[in-house]
């Protein structure tokens, strides 16, 4: 049985930080608001000059050292963003030439907030196929490049950041199994309306956030229970939830779901906000590099984003 390993892990943060106080003054708002609505304290920001590429490439750089493989290694290249450097090529290739990796190959994913488990799901195929051996796994995002900070209501939700992964096959249990979904029936709930072949409306995120919220908790309800299900897990059998950072609220149903207290489930929203694809590996190498997570613990990843796409991995640490 080949598995998918996760060997070691990176991720950046743009310097640039936007606190609560800092959008009280540029809306009406509260800290006090935001932080019992979301649980978001403060989120970091790309500089004018900083592309998703770069947070990318500085994550890649660290989860490549973790591991201490040689880059060369590297024989697949998976980029998870809604935020792309530019409408071609794909952040991918970007990150391939801006890191000197060898040339093998590298895509795009995009689905939004599930981004980056779409990806995980996607890489551990290529392993178990015996079509990779070694791959980059990355969620990189840049969401105030398409946030209106005048819609107050969603601007206090978005950060900038990069997380990646290093997964190479192994004999030893990894990856035990990826779950991805969709119902494109909910576009308008949570979208930017203008893009490339569509050019009309905004550009910068619309949402009916209170109706996201209800189903993003039921749906997360049910990708529990599908992972569980299949691995033929009891709930006590998980260790950590790293789940996608999107709401406070969000986080605590699912641990209420898995009966697990707050302290078993990662939390990085406070410092983050919502960095949609790069929130999984960003909240997994915090969680590594402060010591929480050790190797052998069983892990869940859930997320649930635009499109609507909702998916999980269960993993072997
Ligand atoms: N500061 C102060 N008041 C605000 C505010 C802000 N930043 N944003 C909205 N409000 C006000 C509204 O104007 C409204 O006022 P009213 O009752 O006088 O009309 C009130 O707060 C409630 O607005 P509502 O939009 O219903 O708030 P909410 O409780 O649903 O919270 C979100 C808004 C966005 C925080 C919440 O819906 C949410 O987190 N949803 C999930 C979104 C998400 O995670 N999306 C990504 C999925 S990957």
């Amino acid at each position: 049985m080949i598995y998918s390993k996760i060997t070691g892990t990176g991720s950046y943060l743009p310097e640039k930080i936007l606190s609560n106080l800092d959008l009280e003054k540029m809306f009406e708002t509260t800290d006090e608001w935001i932080t019992t609505r979301t649980g978001i304290k403060e989120r970091h920001i790309v500089s004018a000059h900083q592309y998703t590429s770069d947070l990318a490439v500085e994550a890649s750089k660290q989860a490549i050292e973790a591991s201490g493989i040689d880059s060369n290694k590297i024989d697949l290249i998976i980029v998870a963003t809604t935020t792309p450097d530019k409408i071609f090529p794909s952040t991918a290739c970007i990150v391939q030439t801006k890191l000197g990796l060898s040339l093998c190959p590298a895509f795009d994913i995009q689905a939004v907030c599930s981004g980056f488990v779409y990806a995980l799901s996607v890489a551990d195929k290529f392993i178990k196929t015996g079509s990779a051996k070694c791959v980059l796994v990355i969620g990189a995002d840049t969401m105030s490049r398409i946030t209106d900070y005048s819609d107050r209501s969603n601007a206090i939700l978005w950060g900038d950041g990069g997380g990646a992964v290093i997964l190479e096959a192994s004999d030893q249990p990894g990856i035990l199994s990826t779950h991805i979904h969709a119902d494109g029936s909910y576009e308008k709930l949570l979208h930017v309306p203008s893009g490339v072949s569509h050019q009309k409306g905004k550009s910068t995120i619309e949402m009916q956030g209170n109706q996201v919220f209800k189903i993003a908790v039921n749906t997360l309800d049910s990708i529990v229970d599908e992972t569980l299900e299949m691995n033929q897990l009891d709930k006590s059998d998980i260790d950590w939830l790293v789940p996608h950072q999107a709401n406070i609220r969000i986080l605590e149903a699912t641990a209420k779901k898995l009966n697990m207290s707050m302290d078993r489930v990662i939390v990085t929203i406070d410092r983050h906000g919502n960095t949609s694809a790069a929130s999984i590996p960003l909240a997994l190498d915090t969680a590594i590099r402060e010591h929480k997570i050790k190797r052998g613990e069983t892990l869940l990843m859930e997320a649930f984003g635009g499109g609507f796409t909702w998916g999980s991995a269960l993993i072997k640490y």
